[in-house]
Parts: structure tokens; C-alpha cells; sequence
């Protein structure tokens, strides 16, 4: 049986460049209207040169330590979820804990795209499992705009930048915000349908040879499409079926803020009003693992959630990977 894990702070971080629709007019071949109706999307923020991966992260996790009431002294652990880091190495955790001044605090990267968020947020719960006094710095930092290839309409007009950050604590540390229960997934075998393959192994930059599309997003949309409703809806039902609970017992569901038609199928699958759906899609684009703790942190400081809440969070990504939490405020 797993001991309590908790959320004692979260935090969020966007860059200061909002982009317009009608911006992206300038650069490829689309419409204001075109993005709003297929995508919901309106605006988003793109990060400057001198907003790196990690220095999203930073932000975000200082204000996840202020909000948990901590000092990035208290911490035992530091685990970014993230697929565009500043560098192949060092990772993006070990620059964030050189910038919060915690040398030898383990720290690594995790890679499961846009469920990154919460496959950290599992894996810390794991640690706060084995370690109760554990106070585990958890973010989700993206500039998924170092990853997009701006001559393809199909994938730039969709993703922005931006980090979330959360401090998970166990049972040692007990936190305003309860992780009741939490459930990853992967298949790798559709993993082709999302892809970057340009500078991996199988993949290999070439010295002085320029480099091509494959060193950006490319997807298949519709098929990704189908995939992320399906996934979500399977694993949030599975989830709350081994809790004892249905949607009728959630007051708000989080999901990843993808494209606001895959939200609105989710939604209608799992027979829920859209009143119990937090959305901010249309302002912020999807920034990949920064996604859902960008949203939980603006729906608790709104106040859209209150104490006593049941909070269903669910994310898709490449991979493919995907994942379901249950938070209890
Ligand atoms: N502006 C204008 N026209 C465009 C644009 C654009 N930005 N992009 C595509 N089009 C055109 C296409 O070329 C096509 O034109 P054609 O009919 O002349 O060939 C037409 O619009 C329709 O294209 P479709 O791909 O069929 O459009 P669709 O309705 O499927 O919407 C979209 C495309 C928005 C990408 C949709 O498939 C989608 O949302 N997929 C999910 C993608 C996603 O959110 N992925 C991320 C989830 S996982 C993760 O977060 C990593």
C-alpha cells in the first residue's frame, strides 16, 4: 500500500512574448480564423533567446517554493519533465539545481513529452513512498518553439512556451493538496504518428550538413487527434473506477490543453459539462508538459478550485504516452 504523498506548492512561468494569431499570418500561410475554429487557439508566448528551458523552469519553481512556504534549501530533489531542454547535456535539472544553488541534490530529466508533468509527478510520488520526508521540486518546462518548424503550418500555429512547477512532499511533510492516486500508459508502437527524430542516435547531426525538417515536430494530426481523446477518456474512467468514483464526484477535470476540440470530445465522452473543464487553450496554446501544472496553478489562484475539491488532471503526448491523476484539495 502506498503511504500519502501531497502538493504543497505550485508555481507557473510564462514568457514575456505573446503572440497573436495574426501574427503567425506573417510567418506561414494561415488565418486568425483558421486556428480559432480548428484549434480554439488565440494567442500564446514564445520564448526569447534569453529564455531558455531552464530559466522557465527557474521562475516557475521559485514561485512553487514561495507558494509551498519553503526555501529551495528544503528541498531533497529536483525531476523536469521536459522534450525541448536547453541542451542534448547537461540536462535541464542539473542547470536548474546549479541556478537554485543545491549542488549534489539529485536531479534528472524525464522524458514522456506532454505527460511529462505527470510521469514526474508519479515517479515522485514513488519517492516520497520510499523517502516520507522527501520535498521534491517537480516541473514541466517547455520551449517547444526551438522544436517547431516554422514553414509548417500543420504544427507551429499549436504549441507555445511556458513551465509549471509543483512541490511534491510525503507523508513526513504533509501539503494542502492530497495525490490521491495517479496511473501512467505508453505504446510505442504509434509513436510514429509524433515524432522529432533529427539529432538522436538513429537520427545523427552530420558536421557542417545543414539540417532538415525531421529536426522538428511532425505529426500526423488527425490520427493524433483520435489517439489523445481515446487515451484520456480510457485511462481518466479506469482511474476513477479504481477510486470508487465517477465524474459525478469530480468538480473540476484538467485536462491537457492540446487543441479545444480534443478537449470538448474528452468532455462529451466522459458525459461532463464543459463548466467542469478548466480551458485556458486560448491563451496560452499547448506548451507540452508545462500544460497541466500551468493550468492547475491558474485554476487554484483563481480560485476556480477551493478546499474540499476533487481535481481530475489527464495528459497525452508523444511517445505515445499518457497519463490521469487524482488530486483531492
Ligand atoms: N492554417 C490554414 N490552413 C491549414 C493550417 C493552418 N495553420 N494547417 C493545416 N491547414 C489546412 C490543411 O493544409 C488542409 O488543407 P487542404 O484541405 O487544402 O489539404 C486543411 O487545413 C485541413 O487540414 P486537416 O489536417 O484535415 O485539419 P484538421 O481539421 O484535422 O485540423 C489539426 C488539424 C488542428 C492539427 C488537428 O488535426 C488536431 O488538432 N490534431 C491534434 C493535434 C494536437 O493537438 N497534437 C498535440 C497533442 S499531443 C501533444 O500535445 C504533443
Amino acid at each position: 500500500m502506498s503511504s500519502p504523498c501531497f502538493i504543497s506548492g505550485l508555481g507557473m512561468h510564462l514568457p514575456r512574448t505573446l503572440v497573436t494569431n495574426s501574427d503567425l499570418e506573417h510567418i506561414v500561410d494561415t488565418s486568425d480564423e483558421w486556428i480559432r475554429t480548428r484549434t480554439g487557439i488565440a494567442t500564446r508566448h514564445f520564448a526569447k533567446a534569453d529564455e531558455p528551458c531552464s530559466v522557465l523552469a527557474y521562475h516557475a519553481a521559485c514561485k512553487a517554493l514561495e507558494n509551498a512556504g519553503m526555501t529551495a534549501q528544503d528541498l531533497t530533489h529536483i525531476f523536469v519533465g521536459t522534450f525541448s531542454g536547453d541542451y542534448n547535456l547537461p540536462t535541464t535539472s542539473c542547470l536548474l539545481q546549479d541556478m537554485l544553488g543545491l549542488k549534489g541534490l539529485p536531479a534528472f530529466d524525464l522524458a514522456a513529452a506532454c505527460s511529462g508533468f505527470l510521469y514526474c509527478l508519479e515517479t515522485a510520488r514513488a519517492y516520497a513512498c520510499m523517502y516520507p520526508d522527501a520535498r521534491i521540486l517537480i516541473v514541466g518546462s517547455e520551449v517547444t518553439t526551438s522544436r517547431l518548424n516554422f514553414e509548417d503550418r500543420t504544427t507551429c500555429v499549436l504549441f507555445g512556451d511556458g513551465a509549471g512547477a509543483a512541490i511534491v512532499t510525503g507523508q513526513g511533510n504533509p501539503g494542502r493538496i492530497k495525490v490521491v492516486d495517479a496511473m501512467l500508459k505508453a505504446d510505442g508502437s504509434v509513436g510514429g504518428l509524433l515524432t522529432i527524430h533529427g539529432g538522436g542516435s538513429a537520427c545523427k547531426p552530420v558536421l557542417g550538413q545543414s539540417i532538415g525538417p525531421e529536426y522538428f515536430v511532425e505529426m500526423n494530426g488527425r490520427d493524433v487527434f483520435k489517439h489523445a481523446v481515446r487515451c484520456m477518456v480510457e485511462i481518466s474512467g479506469t482511474l476513477l473506477e479504481r477510486n470508487g468514483l465517477t465524474t459525478d464526484d469530480i468538480d473540476l477535470i484538467i485536462p491537457h490543453q492540446a487543441n479545444i476540440r480534443i478537449i470538448e470530445a474528452i468532455g462529451k465522452k466522459l458525459n461532463v459539462d464543459s463548466d467542469k473543464i478548466y480551458v485556458n487553450v486560448d491563451r496560452i496554446g499547448n506548451t507540452s508538459a508545462a500544460s497541466i501544472p500551468i493550468a492547475l496553478t491558474e485554476a487554484e489562484a483563481s480560485g476556480r478550485i477551493q478546499p474540499g475539491m476533487k481535481v481530475l488532471l489527464t495528459a497525452f503526448g508523444g511517445g505515445f504516452t499518457w497519463a490521469s491523476a487524482l488530486l483531492q484539495f
